[in-house]
């Protein structure tokens, strides 16, 4: 085999244990070399537990980009540094995958994807959601034609009580925002990706803190102070994009509702909808009769992305994601694909703080 591409992994916290470096482990054309934190002995703990022998553990991410050796970078640190290490990594010659939200700002990540274009290296945002079997299936029904033009969407990332309330979540200055940026950004990336519609034209939203400020919470990750809690706790918003189509993005990490969809959609187009939330539902209509199908996705041996298998979205992400960068294709999941969410994102929240709904001008 041909050398194997090195990683440096920033930021060693929940995710990237959690998520990157474990499927990054399974693969064996890379290996992982330096891993940097702000507090170090969180960098020499993942070099310990997932880098090879003389792996680098590092305080200051500019130290670990400056390692020529280093072919790509995973940026996992909260939503404030995404932008300027992406952009940082990207001048120094490195692929990036970073977390999702883009950026905190539309502005930081229109900067990441100026660099990424100007600098001729990959980046890609970890939406990894996408390479969930419902989701695949549906995308290929969208891909196939099979539900015509979609012109509604419902997009959901909904939960009762489950607030993060580990590392920086309700810092609004760290993370730009709550539940809108944190999960409505998953479910609105894979509502547009359905669509197959990156052209927004106006926004109009609003957000809430009325649970935020409670206390007794009943939360999934135990109970929040209400003094850290500087972010909003709900956000809902309408998307209408230029050909005319409307999204309804609902987002919360804390309401009064007793269902709780997140990182699930229903799409309706002229010939056929499609929903994920209770397994998939694709719905038409055949010998004039209303016909719902509900494929069984959990018969295996189903080859979903480039004949390679399957495994958790987790693994098919970093597998699709290196696959990117050795056969020099684009990744699954495009800069501008995530710039996009991003600006949507900033004009819901634009539009709670004047009251008004923004219109896109380009
Ligand atoms: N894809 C998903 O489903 C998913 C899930 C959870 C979190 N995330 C994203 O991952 C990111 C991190 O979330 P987390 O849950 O891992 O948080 P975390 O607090 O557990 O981990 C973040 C780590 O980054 C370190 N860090 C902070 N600033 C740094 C810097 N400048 N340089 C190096 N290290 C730095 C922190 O010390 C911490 O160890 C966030 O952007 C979040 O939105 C994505």
């Amino acid at each position: 085999m041909s050398k194997k591409l090195k990683v440096g992994i920033i930021g060693c916290g929940g995710i990237a244990n959690g998520k990157h470096m474990p499927a990054l482990k399974k693969i064996p054309e890379i290996e992982m070399v330096a891993f940097c934190d702000i507090i170090e002995e969180k960098a020499v703990k993942a070099a310990k537990d997932f880098g090879t022998e003389d792996a680098k553990a590092y305080k200051d991410y500019k130290d670990l980009i400056s390692d020529k050796s280093i072919d790509l970078v995973h940026v996992c640190t909260p939503n404030r540094s995404h932008s300027f290490i992406t952009v940082d990594a990207l001048n120094s010659g490195k692929h990036v995958m970073c977390e999702k939200p883009m950026a905190k700002t539309y502005a930081d990540a229109k900067l990441m994807y100026d660099t990424a274009i100007k600098t001729g290296k990959k980046l890609t945002i970890g939406y990894q959601n996408r390479q969930a079997p419902e989701n695949l299936y549906v995308k290929a029904v969208c891909e196939n034609g099979e539900l015509g033009d979609i012109y509604y969407a419902n997009s959901y990332a909904i939960r009762r009580r489950a607030v993060p309330t580990w590392g920086v979540f309700l810092n609004e200055y760290e993370q730009g925002g709550g539940p809108l940026i944190d999960i409505g950004t998953h479910a609105l990336d894979l509502t547009l990706w359905m669509m197959n519609n990156y052209e927004p034209k106006m926004v109009v939203g609003n957000t809430f803190k009325k649970l935020g400020n409670q206390k007794n919470s009943a939360n999934a990750w135990g109970d929040w102070d209400p003094k850290e809690f500087t972010v909003e706790d709900s956000a809902f918003g309408y998307i209408v994009m230029e050909n005319g189509a409307v999204i309804s993005l609902q987002t919360s990490w804390a309401l009064n509702i007793a269902d709780t969809p997140e990182a699930k959609f229903i799409i309706c187009g002229d010939k056929g909808g499609a929903d994920t939330l209770n397994g998939v539902r694709v719905n038409y209509i055949k010998n004039s009769r209303q016909v719902i199908e509900t494929p069984n996705l959990k018969d295996g041996g189903v080859a979903f992305f480039e004949g390679k298998g399957g495994g958790s979205p987790a693994d098919v992400e970093a597998r699709r994601w290196i696959n990117s960068i050795l056969e020099d294709i684009e990744p699954c999941v495009t800069p501008y694909q995530a710039l996009t969410v991003t600006r949507i994102l900033e004009a819901i929240y634009t539009s709670a703080k004047t009251g008004k709904p923004v219109y896109f001008e380009d």
